[in-house]
């Protein structure tokens, strides 16, 4: 094995998805094993994990044979520290990102890996300036073209990327209204965010608290649930207004999710509505400016990242279960 003499290879935990989910995900059809730590062959890279993505995605990606087969290891967005390498691109030490098995060490073909030049923190990586961060900076700043004075209104606002969206809005000059299951979360984000009203939606009455918190209509709507939350917010939408289809997260924990939402098409027909998706890697070729700004908000105090950190990779299952069910504020990782 390439380079590896001064670091200690010991045991090597793994997370098997054993099944596609019926109904609610659960953790039992998660299951630990042991296995070795592999070998690179020739232009592979055996790196080590030090975070995992805890996204909905992942639930999400449960329902799509093509990208997750029951009986292989659980994969997801990782973040690591290249340990050996065969390929004349990756050195031990780098710091690399890829769609990793779940587990300690693992080994890819270096082309399945992205270097990442290890200026910053690592959890940085997998948060503000990973996935999470350019969903948010992409999906807010370029697909939305949020105007100062507007009324955004933000869906799962205390998760990874809400949390970012309603900064990017109050930093755009918005009026920025949050929705967000429960009281707790709703504090939180006024709290620490400085959020101008929350949205209870557990709590019942989401035309009345739309009607109350966005008296003069929504100007713009960044959806991370759609679903109930988003039918709702369908009448709650200005003449012209625009809505920003970033995910689906009210949906991927079933395997019967809902059909519609109502109001489309004719509330968008009649309110002159534009509904936009975006998937963020659309933007790959802006990755460098989302870094850019995002670390230079920082800096200047003007926006701040949250990580929920589970700590180790044993706890990963229960933490994407917590997740689905609403137990984050940020940005959700495992450190390894
Ligand atoms: N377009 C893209 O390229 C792209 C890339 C990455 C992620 N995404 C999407 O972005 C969204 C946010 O992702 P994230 O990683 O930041 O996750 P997150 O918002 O941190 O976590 C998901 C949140 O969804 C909320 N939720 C769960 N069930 C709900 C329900 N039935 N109704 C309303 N809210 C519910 C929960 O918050 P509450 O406690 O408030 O319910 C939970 O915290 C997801 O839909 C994801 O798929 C899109």
């Amino acid at each position: 094995m390439a380079k590896t003499e001064k670091v200690t290879l010991q045991g090597n935990r793994q997370w098997l998805y054993t099944a596609v989910p019926e109904g609610k995900l659960t953790t039992d059809i998660f299951k630990l094993q042991e296995i070795d730590v592999p070998e690179p062959g020739p232009g592979e890279v055996l790196f080590r994990n030090l975070y995992l993505n805890i996204m909905p995605g992942n639930r999400a990606y449960m329902m799509m044979p093509d990208v997750m087969q029951a009986g292989r290891p659980m994969t997801s967005l990782a973040v690591g520290e290249v340990v050996a390498s065969n390929d004349p691109g990756f050195a031990q030490g780098d710091v690399v990102e890829a769609f990793a098995p779940w587990q300690d060490f693992a080994v890819m073909p270096a082309q399945a890996l992205t270097k990442r030049d290890g200026g910053h923190p690592v959890e940085h990586y997998m948060g503000l300036l990973g996935q999470t961060g350019y969903t948010a900076y992409f999906g807010f700043l370029h697909a939305g073209q949020p105007r100062a004075g507007e009324t955004v209104l933000v869906s799962a606002a205390a998760g990874g990327v809400g949390s970012l969206v309603v900064q990017l809005a109050k930093l755009s000059g918005c009026r920025v209204v949050g929705i967000a299951g429960g009281r707790e979360k709703c504090a939180w984000l006024e709290r620490e965010l400085g959020i101008d009203a929350t949205i209870d939606y557990k709590a019942g009455n989401l035309d009345g608290q739309l009607k109350e918190t966005c008296p003069e209509g929504v100007d713009l709507f960044f959806d991370n649930v759609g679903g109930p939350v988003l039918e709702a917010a369908l009448d709650a939408m200005k003449f012209g207004g625009r809505i920003i289809l970033c995910g689906n997260a009210s949906q991927y924990d079933s395997d019967q999710p809902m059909v519609g939402p109502k109001g489309v098409p004719l509330t968008v027909i009649l309110k002159n509505l534009t509904m936009r998706g975006f998937p963020y890697g659309a933007y790959s070729q802006l990755f460098s400016e989302a870094e850019r700004n995002l670390w230079k908000w920082v800096q200047e105090g003007r926006i701040k990242p949250f990580y929920h950190v589970i700590e180790g990779l044993e706890q990963a299952p229960d933490g994407l279960v917590a997740l689905l069910n609403g137990s984050n504020r940020g940005m959700a990782m495992v450190r390894v």
